[in-house]
């Protein structure tokens, strides 16, 4: 009797793993600002770019940030423009159209496939 053993571990599973855990360190730098948290604790990741701060005053008041970890990383562009005007035409979300091709890239670059990580 002969059986086969194949040595084959998928990684893809374990890759994720590594990218959620480092997501939960980032949340002390703007401290001395005045900002609101989303009540489960799970903050935006902080960012010099300006669509960060308009992402805070516009993407958490009706959910948790923890909505943006649960996109694909591979997520370009595109993508998070069609999410940000789905918040808007859908949902109402109360910012201008001037301020979305802040937001995208904020989100883009800090939680697409632009990120410099
Ligand atoms: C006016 C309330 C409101 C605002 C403001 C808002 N959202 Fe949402 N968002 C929702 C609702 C409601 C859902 C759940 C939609 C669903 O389940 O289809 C959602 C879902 C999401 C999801 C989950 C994916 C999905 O397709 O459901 C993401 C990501 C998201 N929002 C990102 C954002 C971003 C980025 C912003 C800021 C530009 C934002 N949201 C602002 C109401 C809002």
């Amino acid at each position: 009797m002969t059986a086969r053993r194949r040595k084959r571990m998928p990684r893809l599973a374990t890759a994720l793993l590594l990218a959620t855990t480092s997501l939960a360190s980032q949340a002390t730098t703007a401290a001395e600002r005045t900002l609101q948290l989303p009540e489960d604790g799970v903050a935006l990741k902080a960012s010099p770019l300006p669509g960060y701060l308009k992402a805070q005053a516009y993407c958490v008041m009706c959910h948790s940030a923890e909505y943006m970890l649960y996109q694909p990383p591979s997520a370009a562009r595109p993508y998070w423009e069609a999410m940000v005007r789905r918040m808007k035409q859908v949902f109402a979300a109360p910012f201008d159209e001037s301020e979305i091709p802040d937001l995208v890239d904020y989100l883009v670059k800090t939680y697409g496939n632009e990120q410099s990580r």
